[in-house]
């Protein structure tokens, strides 16, 4: 059986109260959905500390929704990889579209950040999509590539060893309109072929997840597909019965 790997990626959301109640109700109920599921939290990186203490025991694994491209120095307000890991950090999401937009990050600053995540034996979560205008010009495979082959080329065989990447087309973050599952199954194989194709090392373990307006109404027609290994969720993440809902479709799913 291959564990689902369910991340709640809660962006800029969440205050003490919410996430106090949040870790009560997993406290009570994950041990449950633990069996085939691998559950990873990636609040706000000011809370970061305030989850890991409330899961450290529990087998849920902390994530940060960012992390700087220098290790330490005079880097006002950012967050160095060495202090995610002091603190318990074992995931880091990487290239997310949000990033890519509102920060302007491209391609190259992610690749750099995507290799002090691995230099530090932490497992990278590589965010990658099309836009709806890409999509529309029917350029959502060569984007695609495009951000795999920076990875591809500076990091060869290995790239994708101990990494999980996450297919997120930008038109379904957020909108309430996620993507097609059959479409996204499509996109997956396509995103395992290519790699495949790449000459890389272990790529039957390469893990997929997919992102975009996941809840628990549309989880159980995406995790059935047998390339889509796992998901990203972003609002649904926030309300802990959703979240909930959603790691029992996928455990009953890897039950199957
Ligand atoms: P969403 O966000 O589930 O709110 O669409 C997903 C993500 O951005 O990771």
């Amino acid at each position: 059986m291959k564990k689902k790997i369910i991340v709640a990626n809660w962006k800029l959301n969440g205050n003490i109260q919410t996430i106090s109640n949040f870790l009560e109700y997993v406290k009570l109920k994950i041990s449950l959905y633990l069996k085939c599921n691998t559950v990873v939290i990636a609040p706000s990186t000011i809370y970061l500390e305030r989850v890991y203490r409330d899961i450290k025991d529990i087998n849920i694994f902390l994530g940060a929704q960012n992390v700087d491209v220098n290790k330490q120095g005079a880097f006002t307000g950012e967050t160095s990889i060495l202090m995610l890991k002091d603190i318990g950090v074992k995931y880091v999401i990487v290239g997310h579209s949000e990033r890519r937009y509102f920060h302007g990050e491209n391609n190259k600053l992610i690749t750099q950040k995507f290799g002090l995540i691995k230099e530090l034996n932490l497992i990278p979560i590589l965010c990658i999509g099309e836009s709806e205008t890409e999509k529309k010009q029917n350029k959502t495979k060569e984007i695609l590539r495009n951000q795999l082959n920076m990875i591809l080329e500076k990091f060869g065989e290995k790239a994708f060893e101990n990494t999980i990447i996450a297919y997120e087309p930008i038109w379904a973050i957020g909108t309430g309109v996620s993507a097609d599952p059959i479409y996204v199954q499509l996109i997956h194989k396509f995103i395992k072929d290519y790699i495949n194709e790449c000459n890389i090392k272990n790529q039957q373990n390469i893990i997929i997840q997919y992102g975009g307006s996941v809840n628990s109404k549309n989880a159980k027609s995406f995790l059935e597909q047998p390339d889509i290994d796992g998901l990203l969720v972003g609002s649904a993440s926030l309300i802990y019965e959703e979240f909930f809902n959603i790691l029992e479709i996928a455990n009953n799913i890897s039950l199957k």
